[in-house]
């Protein structure tokens, strides 16, 4: 029999086992969840857009409630991974945010599909990925 000791040594083992195997062998940036981390804040602080931080680890829900301390999440892929980014303000739109960053309306369109086409459903605080070329991302 297990000590008491063995056993939670052995669950915290596991469960950190299988939450790390969990993250995609080619994720070229990875990341611990912290206590209060909302999926906006993360994405600002690391510099990884609203599309790509569920688009990597589809465990995250939509409302982006179901954030686990400690959780480790991938925050991009090696080869899609979008690095600049930009925090959206008050007042912005994508034009504006296109010719601010120097980059085509086309292509941020192209790189943040959660915006439609009319790019009538941006936020503040939502974080846009600004790069000039289109990245490449799976489905
Ligand atoms: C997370 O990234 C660090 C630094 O790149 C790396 O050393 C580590 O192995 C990665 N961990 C996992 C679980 O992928
Ligand atoms: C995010 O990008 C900004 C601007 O390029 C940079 O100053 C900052 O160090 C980056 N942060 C991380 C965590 O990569």
């Amino acid at each position: 029999m297990f000590t008491g000791v063995q056993f939670v040594a052995l669950a915290v083992f596991a469960a950190v086992y299988a939450v790390r195997a969990d993250l995609p062998a080619n994720c070229a940036r990875n990341y611990t969840v912290f206590l209060m981390d909302t999926c906006d804040k993360i994405s600002a602080n690391e510099n990884v857009s609203t599309y790509q931080l569920p688009h990597v680890n589809p465990q995250i829900d939509a409302a982006c409630d179901n954030l686990g301390e400690g959780e480790p999440l991938c925050l991009g892929i090696t080869g899609q991974d979008c690095t600049t980014t930009y925090v959206i303000k008050d007042g912005d739109y994508c034009a504006l945010i296109a010719e601010d960053n120097n980059v085509d309306l086309s292509t941020l369109l192209a790189n943040n599909p959660n915006i439609d086409s009319e790019c009538s459903n941006i936020y503040p605080g939502e974080v846009l990925c600004t790069a000039t070329t289109v990245v490449p991302y799976t489905p």
